[in-house]
């Protein structure tokens, strides 16, 4: 397994990969390597001749007084994990790499970032399309996987990809949960004992609006409203948002139709978590 930080290092073995004729599934992530990008990488090691995985906590899409600092970071573990679900190429920028001095180009996917993390994380996405476009160009991935924990984060990215006439195939899959249903994620690893055991509250007010759509219910506040006294009645959390709206748009829905994303963002203390679940009506 290669590990590369530097692009001239990385052009190199992509142009040569190319050459061969390899297909490439590449697998983003922050770092702090979990079941949950495990299984992404896992998957597209399956289905491609080449697993990459970049490591890069992406400055560009913390706000200000957001966890960028904080951040976990192990290079060292996330090189062994890599190694273990077979990884051939491991990317891990220096920020000055991705981000020299003067640098001036973003990417920005309009309307979709409007609501959900876009109103409480304004440039959060612009962060995010600029670092997976500048990623996509340097891998040059045939498939690229994500996950569905981030379902805003995955529609935008798709909406670029076809937008922009990306030539390559986004592939989202599952949340990956703990025994409890909490979805995995590396901000997990800030949580108290007690704020841990509290989050498990969040997939199960899910699953209760799953099985009120189950049920018949298509009025979004009645769904939304019972999510809010499930968190509130169970947990110290603060919430952000609980919000139903339709995939195409990420726009909120009334009465819910078609397919549509039950998503919630909550803090416990300092520790922001999303989830979100996708209901066929
Ligand atoms: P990160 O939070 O490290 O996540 C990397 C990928 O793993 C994302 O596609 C995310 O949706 C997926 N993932 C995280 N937790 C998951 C879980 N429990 N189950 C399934 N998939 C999960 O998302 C980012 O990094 C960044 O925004 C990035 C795309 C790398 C751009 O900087």
């Amino acid at each position: 397994m290669q590990v590369i930080h530097q692009i001239s290092e990385l052009k190199k073995t992509i142009k040569e990969t190319k050459e061969k004729g390899l297909s490439i599934g590449f697998v983003p992530t922050m770092g702090f390597l979990h079941e949950g990008h495990l299984f992404l990488m896992r998957t597209a090691r399956k289905e491609n001749d080449l697993l990459v995985i970049s490591i890069f906590v992406n400055p560009l899409q913390f706000g200000e007084g957001e966890d960028l600092e904080e951040y976990p970071r192990d290079l060292t573990k996330d090189r062994e994990l890599a190694y273990e679900v077979g990884c051939d190429l491991v990317f891990a920028p220096p920020v000055q790499e991705m981000y020299p001095p003067r640098y001036a180009t973003f990417v920005d996917v309009e309307r979709l970032t409007g609501n959900l993390c876009g109103v409480t994380r304004p440039g959060h996405f612009r962060g995010v399309t600029t670092v997976v476009t500048k990623l996509f160009n340097l891998v040059q991935p045939d498939r690229a996987y994500f996950g569905q924990k981030d379902a805003q984060q995955a529609l935008v990215l798709k909406k670029m990809v076809n937008d922009l006439n990306m030539n390559l195939e986004l592939i989202v899959l599952p949340t990956v949960r703990e025994e409890d249903g909490l979805a995995m994620s590396s901000r997990n690893s800030y949580l108290s004992p007690q704020n841990r055991r509290e989050a498990a509250i969040l997939y199960r007010s899910l699953q209760q609006a799953q099985e009120m759509v189950a049920g018949g219910e298509r009025d979004a506040s009645v769904i939304k409203e019972t999510i809010t006294m499930t968190i509130k009645n169970n947990t110290s959390a603060l919430i952000d948002y609980i919000e139903i709206t339709d995939t195409r748009n990420i726009k909120p829905l009334a009465i819910l139709e078609g397919e549509c994303l039950i998503a919630l963002a909550v803090k416990f203390g300092e520790t922001r978590l999303i989830d979100n679940l996708l209901v066929e009506v």
